[in-house]
């Protein structure tokens, strides 16, 4: 009996020792890591109306914002529509609510407009009054969910850049704001404010929006988006209705309250809004703004994309009464080129992609085997050198288009070169002005949409056309509308037997070339040429510019193919008028 005691004493102590071995053994080899925190809770509001153009943008940068989805709740609103505003947040909101922690969903189907408004974008009093109600009821929601950060964002404003939430809960304020980019100096934040709240220009203003000072400021208004803290004391009494400290009566709905800092940063960039529509504008005006706001987002980036949840009905594209539209584009370059297409898709312009003639792919004894001789007596006006192989292919790509137009007889076509950059409401103000030319029955051959006009401020305005003038000796080929006649024009003065630049090539022909050497080589100098006042389109980049991307191929003389071009004809690409000292580098022109 004793021995079966002290045996099963030693198996129990045999038995703890193991487990304890075991206890010991998965503390320091199987030891697993204190978890991470979770990140902090988000309610997104969404306040959206008549805004079916941009929501398929605003909702696709909410869904690649890189936070966990399961984090964010979305507080959605829409009301007063009279477009499909309401069928598009219910489509996304429907396909999304299983990422998302949770979704509010309020929409109202009538009425369809405010007593008294001058059109579907105004901001009346009532819709005043109305959307601070509504922001009022996101902010009861999130403090009752105990979010700790609610985000104000409106329907137009399109965070492209991913990280903006976390950069902006990263800073830690109790109220801030990403400074977006527009089509204009417009943007969220004001630098300076009366005592009656309304808007006062400051110094800061221009710097901080150009972003010649980066980094976050106090400010004493922002609007349209920003991020609350909601875990801070000083947001606890912020209302928006009845408002408190805020004030109606300024653009869009924006607050002063005192008691709170607002922050504006501007160290990235975080994305875009529209400028507001003018109280009286339609639906449609503002779809045009969105528009240029898109191609403008395309160039400086990060570009807006669409909602992968959303149907986008597909664009009807067309010529706008011309015969043909041709983008010249290098194959070398399909950058450009996407660019370009999807900037035309979004314009709902159909243009035709010619190759350009790559003029590094050419030598010496190719291009006199196509007939190209250079212009006695040429040199560039900055290098002093002769023609290079880029002008060559830059010439024969305009050339080929011409002489497609006359063998098809083609009335009229526009031109565009790759590297364009749309003015804003450019299809409609295209169709106008051409509508113009066909009333006052003018005679033209080629009217220049974008160009450097090298002696600013001494042409004639054409008469009963508006903002058209009489083109006086300009640079560049970026776009132009020719007419059939203007082509022949162009062929029957036989220039690939007398190559220039094509740029220089046009003001010989309408006879307002400087150099009469030049000049008293081509004999019929009538091209009939205008220029759109102001420019349609300017380039996307000029030389200098930080977005402007040198291609570091040098191109070489055209008749010489070993003498490479450390060329200045990149001058001619400067915004202004002479070159920095030391600037040495290609361009778009040159490449082609
Ligand atoms: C502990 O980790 C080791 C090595 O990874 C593994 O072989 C062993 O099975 C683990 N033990 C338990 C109980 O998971
Ligand atoms: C409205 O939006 C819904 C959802 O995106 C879409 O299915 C429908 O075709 C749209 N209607 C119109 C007229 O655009
Ligand atoms: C954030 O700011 C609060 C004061 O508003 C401060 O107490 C806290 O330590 C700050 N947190 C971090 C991570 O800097
Ligand atoms: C020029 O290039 C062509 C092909 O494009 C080639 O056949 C020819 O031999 C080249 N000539 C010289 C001088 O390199
Ligand atoms: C090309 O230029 C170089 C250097 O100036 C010269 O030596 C050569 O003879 C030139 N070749 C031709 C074919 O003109």
């Amino acid at each position: 009996c004793k021995t079966s005691i002290v045996t099963m004493f030693r198996w129990s102590l045999a038995f703890l020792l193991a487990l304890s071995r075991t206890q010991c053994y998965f503390s320091e080899e199987n030891y697993t890591e204190e978890s991470k925190m979770q990140l902090p809770t988000v309610v997104i509001a969404i306040i959206a109306r008549n805004a079916a153009h941009s929501l398929p943008y605003y909702l696709g940068a909410l869904e690649r914002l890189k936070y966990p989805k399961d984090r964010i709740s979305i507080w959605a609103a829409t009301d007063h529509n009279i477009d499909n505003t309401t069928a598009v947040l219910r489509e996304w909101l429907t396909v999304m609510q299983q990422y998302y922690h949770y979704v509010e969903w309020r929409p109202m189907d009538k009425p369809t407009s405010y007593a008294g408004e001058l059109g579907p974008k105004h901001w009346s009093n009532g819709r005043y009054e109305y959307i601070m109600k509504l922001k009022q009821a996101a902010l009861n929601f999130a403090k009752k969910r105990w979010a700790d950060y609610i985000l104000y964002s409106d329907a137009d404003n399109i965070l492209t850049n991913p990280d903006t939430l976390n950069l902006l809960i990263a800073e830690n304020k109790s109220v801030i704001t990403p400074m977006l980019d527009s089509q204009s100096a417009y943007s969220n934040y004001w630098c300076g404010i009366t005592p009656q709240g309304y808007y006062r220009r400051t110094a800061e203003y221009f710097p901080t929006r150009n972003r010649y000072r980066t980094g976050c400021f106090p400010v004493p208004m922002v609007h349209s988006t920003m991020l609350l803290d909601l875990r801070k004391e000083g947001t606890k009494k912020l209302a928006f209705h009845p408002p408190y400290g805020w004030s109606l009566q300024l653009e869009r709905v924006c607050c002063v309250y005192p008691e709170v800092q607002m922050y504006l940063c501007n160290k990235e960039r975080y994305g875009y809004l529209n400028v507001p529509a003018k109280p009286h504008q339609t639906v449609e005006d503002d779809r045009i703004n969105f528009v240029h706001l898109y191609l403008e987002a395309l160039i400086d980036g990060p570009p807006m994309y669409v909602s992968r949840y959303v149907h986008v009905p597909p664009k009807q594209t067309d010529l706008m009464g011309f015969d043909e539209i041709y983008l010249i584009n290098l194959r070398r370059r399909p950058d450009r080129r996407e660019r370009m297409l999807w900037s035309l898709y979004e314009l709902e312009i159909n243009a035709k992609v010619v190759d350009a003639v790559d003029g590094a792919a050419l030598n010496s004894s190719d291009i006199k085997i196509l007939g190209v001789d250079i212009l006695p007596g040429y040199n560039d006006p900055f290098s002093g050198r002769s023609l290079t192989k880029g002008e060559v292919g830059c010439f024969l790509s305009h050339y080929y288009i011409w002489k497609e137009m006359v063998d098809m007889q083609l009335d009229k076509a526009l031109i565009f070169e790759d590297d364009v950059r749309f003015q804003g409401n450019f299809k409609r103000r295209l169709m106008q002005l051409m509508e113009e030319v066909e009333l006052a029955e003018l005679d033209w051959d080629i009217i220049y949409l974008g160009r450097k006009q090298v002696n600013p401020g001494q042409e004639e305005p054409v008469e009963n056309v508006r903002n058209l003038v009489f083109a006086g000796y300009s640079y560049w080929t970026l776009s132009y509308a020719i007419s059939l006649q203007g082509a022949q024009k162009l062929l029957n003065a036989e220039p690939l037997s007398k190559m220039l630049p094509v740029d220089e090539f046009l003001p010989i022909m309408y006879d307002k070339h400087p150099n009469e050497d030049y000049k008293s080589q081509f004999l019929n100098r009538n091209l009939q040429a205008y220029s759109t006042n102001p420019l349609l389109v300017q380039p996307c980049h000029y030389a200098g510019d930080p977005g402007w991307v040198s291609d570091t191929e040098t191109s070489t003389l055209w008749d010489n193919d070993t003498v490479r071009t450390d060329w200045r004809g990149s001058y001619k690409n400067l915004k202004g008028g002479t070159p920095p000292a030391g600037i040495q580098s290609s361009s778009y022109r040159d490449e082609l």
